[in-house]
């Protein structure tokens, strides 16, 4: 991660991510474990196509796929180049590009290999430890279950002992762990192996720009900061509600539900930027050590404090959506759920007293990943015996997605003779102040783990903390359906995470509006 845009001219290069003046990365292969999966065919390859267009891959970079499946490389180039055409034919896909760049294309198909090996084959470990010479980066685009056991077979084949002069690092996906326990496990197997500095776990929320500016916002400005406090907030939402259901990730959400999928991970990394006190600069530790503080300062929460439903059949944007039941590799009778709203508290100086309530679920009535910062209300002594009985109280509301910017809610006076206030927003939308350009959002992230800044990944102790604080609620839930409330899709979510705000007078940011 860099901060080094020169803030008086806001950049219009032709790639605009990472920042202007910033240098390739060094030389390096690039292993990706699962080279035939969606993961790397939506999201790394492009990511690699936008680096390549910005000029931040070095001249030897080489990506090496590998994959069980039977293949060379020309027919993996291939198929890799017909995704890369089919962005161009959907302007409603998450990365739409109205024509593909054929330099920049060509610059990566040009390095891009193919092995087909089972992982769990140790001769065939060391026949790829021939190939992989000097710096290499291990990308784990595999089913969770495999990180363990693919670790330790790059250990046994020697591909991630480290030399003088050159690195090996080591990439894991989410989910990491499917609760404390197993989270904890899985990195002492991990770190068995590895030292930290070599781990690379990535939660792509990080990769949008619009949650490290979160940072950019409250650490880059003096009028944000000293308000960012329990004197003067109410409460925080975050919210990261889809529209899109379980579609044939059927298999994959079973056994995982919303509260893991998206909790620990994403909604946490939202409520660090929002929370986290400020570090006293951007190098990975210190910007991990201030989120494990946050972490660790959140009281575990109590099952009484979550609520969890599932979608059924319904409406959503006017398209018929089946019940989750229905949905393929689901059971008929699963109890996983679709929708979690949680309350947090953090006992902190900063933050004693003001709640964070989380939401997130599937087939909801509208799409959008934001955090809302309400303040308290002014007192309304200079307004007595004027129209305005009641001020509303301000709100700064972080858009992350779809719209990308912020957006404050203040009062201003209506014209007219009298002294009535009204809402207003003020809204600073990306769009507006930047040239944007299609990127899938894995962009910084691999180009900071090619260069070995880990700011922006995850440490041990942080997974370990965010577990911790959802824990007692994962436990709580087991097996048992007990609590699991029904809505209908295309709604705001059940009834229940209503009304665990309402008991304590409060009411979630509606999903419609800014
Ligand atoms: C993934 C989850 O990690 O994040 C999905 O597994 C979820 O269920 C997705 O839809 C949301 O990410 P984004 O970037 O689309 O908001």
């Amino acid at each position: 991660m860099s901060f080094s845009r020169d803030i008086s001219s806001p950049a219009r290069s032709r790639h605009a991510i990472p920042p202007s003046g910033t240098k390739p990365a060094p030389a390096c292969t690039l292993v990706i474990f699962g080279a035939r999966g969606d993961l790397t065919k939506r999201l790394l390859i492009p990511a690699l196509y936008n680096l390549a267009g910005s000029s931040l891959l070095d001249a030897d970079f080489r990506v090496l796929g590998v994959d069980r499946v039977p293949g060379t490389a020309a027919d993996w180039r291939d198929g890799l180049a017909a995704t890369m055409q089919d962005f161009t034919k959907d302007p409603d896909g998450e990365f739409y590009t109205p024509t593909i760049d054929q330099d920049a294309w060509n610059w990566v198909a040009d390095r891009l290999d193919y092995v087909q090996a089972d992982f769990a084959d140790l001769g065939q470990m060391r026949a790829l430890a021939e190939r992989v010479k000097g710096n290499a980066v291990f990308y784990l685009a595999v089913p969770s279950r495999f990180f363990g056991p693919l670790v330790e077979m790059l250990g046994q084949a020697g591909l991630v002992t480290q030399q003088e002069g050159v690195f090996r690092r080591v990439v894991i996906e989410k989910p990491f762990g499917s609760d404390l326990a197993t989270a904890r496990a899985l990195n002492r197997q991990v770190l068995s192996v590895l030292d930290e500095q070599q781990v690379y776990r990535i939660d792509h929320f990080l990769g949008k720009e619009t949650v490290q500016n979160i940072l950019a916002m409250r650490f880059g400005n003096l009028i944000f900061e000293p308000l960012w406090r329990s004197d003067y907030i109410d409460h925080v939402q975050i919210t990261a509600a889809e529209t899109i259901g379980v579609e044939q990730r059927g298999a994959f959400y079973e056994p995982t539900g919303a509260l893991r999928d998206m909790v620990p991970n994403h909604l946490f990394q939202l409520f660090a930027m929002v929370a986290m006190e400020p570090p006293a600069s951007f190098s990975a530790e210190t910007v991990r050590t201030a989120k494990e503080q946050l972490f660790e300062s959140v009281r575990p929460v109590r099952p009484e404090d979550a609520v969890r439903g599932q979608y059924r059949a319904g409406t959503v944007e006017g398209r018929p959506v089946v019940a989750y039941r229905a949905a393929p590799g689901v059971a008929p009778d699963s109890v996983t759920e679709t929708y979690v709203a949680l309350k947090l508290h953090v006992d902190n100086w900063r933050w004693s007293g003001v709640p964070f309530y989380l939401r997130t679920g599937k087939s909801l009535g509208g799409r959008r990943t934001e955090v809302v910062v309400q303040f308290k209300k002014p007192p309304v002594a200079i307004f007595r015996g004027t129209a305005t009985d009641s001020l509303p109280p301000n709100r700064m509301i972080l858009n992350v997605q779809p719209a990308q910017g912020l957006t404050i809610e203040m009062a201003a006076k209506h014209p007219g003779p009298a002294m009535d206030l009204a809402g207003v927003q003020v809204k600073f939308r990306y769009e507006d102040a930047f040239e944007l350009q299609p990127n899938v959002g894995y962009e910084t992230l691999l180009y900071d783990c090619l260069t070995g800044d880990a700011t922006l990944f995850q440490r041990a102790d942080n997974i370990d903390a965010a577990w911790a604080a959802v824990d007692p609620v994962l436990q709580s839930w087991g097996q048992g359906a007990e609590g699991l409330e029904f809505y209908d899709a295309g709604v705001t979510g059940p009834a229940g995470a209503d009304a665990l705000l309402a008991r304590d007078g409060r009411a979630w940011y509606p999903l419609d509006g800014t």
